[in-house]
C-alpha cells in the first residue's frame, strides 16, 4: 500500500510516509514519534485502528481497509497561538483531496466534520504539543479519517444514521492509494502556506462551513444553548447569536455544536 500512494506522489516528495497495517491510532502512535524526535512531514497510514479517536473524547470507527486513517506530524516554528486555525485549515484542504481525487466536495460542519448529503463522511483531530517553559509549538499533530468503503451496516448502530462513506455516495469505493496520496499533497500545499495567508485560509473555510446561517444547539458539558452560526473568526471560533440576545464567539475546545433538528 505504502508504494501504491507514493506512486501517486512526486519522486522528489519530501515528506515520510510510514504504513501500518494495524495501529491503535495514527495520532497516538504519531505523538509518540514526535516526542522521540521524528521530524516535520512524517506521515502514519494504517489500515485499521483498533482505538481510532475522534474530538471531545469520542471514538472513530475505523474499520480494516475501508477507510483512509492518517496523520501528519509538524513542527512550524511558531508561537501556539499561531496555530489556532490549524484545524480550519486541515479541513479546507481535506475538501481540496476528497474534491480532486473522487470528485466530490464535502462540506464542513463546524469544526473538523466532512459532511455530504447531511451525513459525516470524515473528521479531523489535531492535537498540539508547546515546548516545555515557552509558547512555541514543539509539533502539531493533524489526524484525519475517512470513510471509504463502508456499507451502512459497517458502521457502530449508533452512528449509522448519521455516517456516510464514498461507496454510499458515489456508488464505488474510491482508489484509497490514491485518495491518501491526493490527502498528503493537499496537507504539503496547506503547510506551505498556513502562517502566511491565514486570511485567506479562514475565507475558504467560510465558504465551505454548512454549519454558517443555521440554527444550533450549542453544549457545553450538561448545558445547552440555542442559537444561530454567524461567522467564524480569524482563529477559528464559531461566533453565534443566542436566542436571549447575546452573542458569543465559542471555542471548539470546550464545546461541541449540532443543528436544530439533528447532527447538521
Ligand atoms: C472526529 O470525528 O472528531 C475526528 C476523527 C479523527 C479520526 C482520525 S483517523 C486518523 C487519526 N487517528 C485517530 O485516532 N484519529 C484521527
Amino acid at each position: 500500500m505504502k508504494n501504491m500512494i507514493l506512486s501517486h506522489l512526486p519522486g522528489t516528495f519530501p515528506w515520510q510516509v510510514h504504513w501500518f497495517d494495524t495501529i491503535d491510532s495514527t495520532n497516538t502512535q504519531a505523538k509518540e514519534m514526535a516526542r522521540s524526535g521524528a521530524p516535520h512531514g512524517t506521515v502514519l497510514i494504517a489500515g485499521h485502528q483498533t482505538q481510532g479517536r475522534g474530538r471531545m473524547g469520542r471514538s472513530f470507527s475505523s474499520p480494516k481497509d475501508m477507510g483512509i486513517y492518517l496523520s501528519v506530524i509538524l513542527r512550524p516554528d511558531c508561537a501556539a497561538e499561531q496555530l489556532m486555525h490549524l484545524t480550519c485549515a486541515a479541513a479546507v484542504a481535506m475538501c481540496d483531496a476528497t474534491e480532486n481525487s473522487a470528485g466530490i466536495r464535502p462540506g464542513i460542519k463546524w469544526i473538523n466534520d466532512l459532511v455530504v448529503n447531511k451525513k459525516k463522511l470524515g473528521g479531523i483531530l489535531t492535537e498540539l504539543s508547546i515546548a516545555p517553559g515557552s509558547d512555541r509549538v514543539d509539533y502539531a499533530v493533524i489526524g484525519i479519517g475517512i470513510n471509504c468503503g463502508q456499507t451502512p451496516e459497517d458502521f457502530p448502530e449508533e452512528i449509522r444514521s448519521i455516517a456516510t462513506s464514498l461507496l454510499q455516495i458515489t456508488g464505488k469505493v474510491p482508489d484509497r492509494s490514491a485518495l491518501a496520496a491526493a490527502m498528503i499533497h493537499a496537507l504539503m500545499d496547506m503547510d506551505s502556506k498556513l502562517l502566511q495567508q491565514q486570511d485567506a485560509i479562514m475565507d475558504s473555510y467560510r465558504k465551505n462551513c454548512i454549519t454558517l446561517g443555521k440554527e444550533v444547539v450549542v453544549l457545553r458539558g450538561d448545558e445547552k444553548r440555542y442559537g444561530t452560526a454567524l461567522d467564524v473568526d480569524y482563529c477559528g471560533g464559531l461566533l453565534v447569536q443566542f436566542t436571549d440576545g447575546s452573542q458569543e464567539s465559542v471555542n471548539s475546545g470546550e464545546v461541541s455544536v449540532r443543528g436544530m433538528y439533528g447532527y447538521i
